[in-house]
């Protein structure tokens, strides 16, 4: 069990402090020693930031440097600025009840928790609530969301929604959120939980200017972790370590857990990351259970949920291998209703926060995922196999067959990505590994024994299409010591979070190295030594960058997780950001959320007029806020977002933003 307490504070609050728990033994070749030696604190403060502004900074590299004195060169150099390229008058940074985004804008509620998704489903009663309607129904939690044209119409496709976890304090009436050993759980709120959970694919339309669910779709579905069958397949599929009572062959599963971003590929299926799955399962993990030292290295059993009080699959005593079947990317044909989704083994095992597929010049499939833990890793996942536009057959399992790497930062700027192939360097018998499917199954403990380097929290790791370089957001990391900063990782503790931008030589996402630097260390330039441009404003900056997305002209886009009140004085939400020319590090702040939310799924339509955002746990917390400072409920909540109905709840929504006069966004 892991200390924090999910059952005494807000829901994501628990999270972020599960996240807190670092896992990670070895915590790996850190190379801050040796980056303080070489570069004394001293010559950090000549480099480029204002006394004021670098305190918290406690090392630095050249490539750390280079981002400081590109900073210091912008505000040297504030009168010559180069063109903003986001024409949009920013939204004042601040924390209430509602949303807000830029003048000239519109951002409309697409879709709610509790809304139909199936033909036929209920309507929506949160008073009483069911398992049954929940299957039918837009689950809780929406995160990542991919669009879909149909018939290449940018203006009428299919959105894909994860449902990556549930808020009982928020969910259900009377209810304040679970005690300590699960005393006010019960097998119905479970089932709830369970079938709220997963994903929703929705038919969507423009008409008349606004965006609009088509009712009744042929496409429309829901998956659940309660009912959704799944196959298994690549190396780990059919592995005695993936069988268990209920499947004989290790190849299919019931549901997916705590499904957090994702990506779309090339051929239109979508790939969606299991994060937290530890925290779903119960029992206790001693030295003689025959996965200790995998579940150990993940935190399973976590004890989030009660699940394993009523199902015996989720406790790890009664069916010790059920979570080797979690914590995989899910590939999901959103074009076929009946089609099963498909946990994808060969691209590891992990907290997937998400994965980013880009076709790389010679054709093979390139996936890029964060591992979502305070020093865990990023990877890549190269298809063995080039994808054939002309043969949609051939690119169905491309994604079983490839390799798996993870990133070693180094302190002169460059990457290696390092292989997990069964017997090559230490992934051999000596440590515990006897086919490609040990390594996938322990993917993290393959990855620390080949030294690659602990980050402070990898969430996105998105390539952008138009320049081939990647953008890793990580978003915090409240644990490194002082003492352990490395270059890639400069700021201990970190609470704000940072962003690094990946080079691979000559637009290669295939080599094996590549070049590092920091494009931003977030939080506020003042208080915590961050390096936006001096072009930012007050309401530019931000904290806990999570989620990012492209848009068709190759620009960033920022969505946040963990800035509130107290810590940032504004809530999370959207930021647009310069990654080149002088104005590179410029933040600008363009969608608020409500109270309690963090901004999550961010995902332009084909022709960049629509921007739909997943407005995730809004009103969560609740004390963070001088203005309710109190813990949030059903029955009291912070805010009653979207509906502001007192018979309703909030709700966790999908949004639609567009320009008034149906232009492209920023
Ligand atoms: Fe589900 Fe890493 O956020
Ligand atoms: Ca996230
Ligand atoms: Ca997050």
């Amino acid at each position: 069990m892991t200390d924090y307490k999910p059952h005494s504070e807000s829901f994501s609050k628990a999270f972020e402090r599960a996240d807190d728990n670092p896992s990670n033994p070895t915590q790996n070749p850190t190379i801050g020693d040796v980056i303080n030696t070489r570069f004394k604190r001293r010559q950090v403060l000549k480099g480029a930031l204002g006394v004021s502004a670098i305190t918290g900074l406690m090392a630095a590299s050249p490539v750390a440097m280079r981002a400081l004195s590109r900073s210091a060169e912008a505000s040297e150099s504030k009168t010559a600025t180069t063109a903003d390229r986001f024409n949009f008058s920013e939204v004042t940074a601040g924390v209430d009840e509602t949303h807000h985004v830029a003048d000239g804008y519109d951002a409309d509620i697409l879709i709610r928790w509790g809304d139909p998704v199936l033909p036929g489903a209920p309507a929506f009663d949160p008073a009483n609530q069911s398992a049954d309607a929940q299957e039918q129904q837009f689950g809780y939690n929406n995160d990542f969301i991919g669009f879909v044209p149909l018939d290449g119409n940018p203006e009428h496709g299919l959105l894909w929604v994860n449902h990556e976890y549930t808020n009982a304090e928020l969910m259900f009436p009377g209810h304040g959120g679970y005690d300590k050993e699960f005393n006010n759980a019960t097998q119905d709120l479970a089932d709830i939980e369970m079938a709220a959970h997963g994903g929703s694919i929705i038919e969507i339309k423009k008409e008349n200017g606004k965006w609009q669910v088509v009712k009744d779709s042929k496409y429309a579905r829901r998956i659940t972790t309660r009912s959704t069958e799944m196959l298994l397949s690549g190396p780990a599929a059919g592995h005695k370590r993936m069988k268990t009572s209920a499947d004989a062959s290790g190849s299919t599963v019931i549901g997916m857990l705590n499904n957090c971003a994702g990506g779309v590929t090339p051929w239109g299926t979508i790939l969606s990351g299991e994060e937290n799955f530890h925290g779903y399962f119960g029992g206790e993990l001693s030295e003689d259970h025959p996965e200790y030292a995998n579940y150990k290295r993940y935190g399973a059993p976590g004890g989030w949920y009660a699940w394993s009080k009523f199902h015996d699959r989720f406790d790890i005593n009664k069916e010790p291998r059920e979570a080797n079947r979690f914590g995989w990317i899910v590939e999901i044909d959103p074009m076929d209703p009946a089609s099963k989704p498909i946990k994808r083994t060969a691209l590891g095992r992990l907290k997937h926060e998400g994965a980013s597929p880009i076709l790389n010049k010679d054709g093979r499939v390139v996936v890029y995922m964060g591992d979502d833990q305070r020093f865990d890793y990023v990877y890549k996942f190269i298809s063995s196999n080039a994808y054939d536009a002309a043969d949609p057959a051939a690119n169905r399992n491309l994604l079983d067959d490839g390799v798996l790497y993870v990133a070693r930062f180094n302190d002169d700027g460059s990457v290696n990505w390092l292989p997990l192939v069964y017997g090559q360097g230490p992934l051999t018998a000596d440590n515990g590994f006897s086919s490609q499917a040990d390594v996938l199954i322990e993917t993290r403990r393959a990855a620390d024994l080949l030294g690659a380097t602990p980050m402070d929290r990898p969430e996105d790791v998105e390539p952008n299409p138009q320049t081939n370089k990647i953008y890793v957001m990580l978003t915090n990391n409240s644990k490194r010591k002082a003492d352990k900063v490395d270059a890639a990782n400069p700021r201990g503790p970190n609470p704000n979070g940072h962003i690094i931008e990946i080079t691979p030589p000559e637009n290669d996402h295939g080599a094996a190295t590549a070049n590092w630097d920091i494009l931003a260390l977030c939080g506020s330039p003042e208080k915590d030594g961050a390096t936006f441009s001096e072009a930012t404003t007050e309401n530019g900056w931000f904290a806990d960058p999570d989620n990012c997305a492209f848009d068709s002209k190759g620009r960033l886009w920022i969505a946040t997780d963990g800035n509130n009140d107290k810590d940032t004085g504004r809530s999370d939400g959207v930021w647009a950001m310069e990654t080149d020319g002088e104005l590179r590090g410029t933040g600008k702040h363009f969608f608020r959320c409500p109270v309690g939310a963090e901004l999550c799924g961010p995902w332009f339509s084909p022709d960049d007029t629509a921007l739909f955002v997943a407005v995730q746990h809004p009103a969560d917390g609740g004390e963070d806020w001088s203005a309710f400072g109190r813990k949030s409920t059903y029955d009291d909540p912070a805010t009653r977002w979207p509906d502001f109905d007192p018979a309703m709840p909030p709700r966790p929504s999908v949004m639609v933003i567009s320009k008034k006069d149906g232009g492209s966004i920023g």
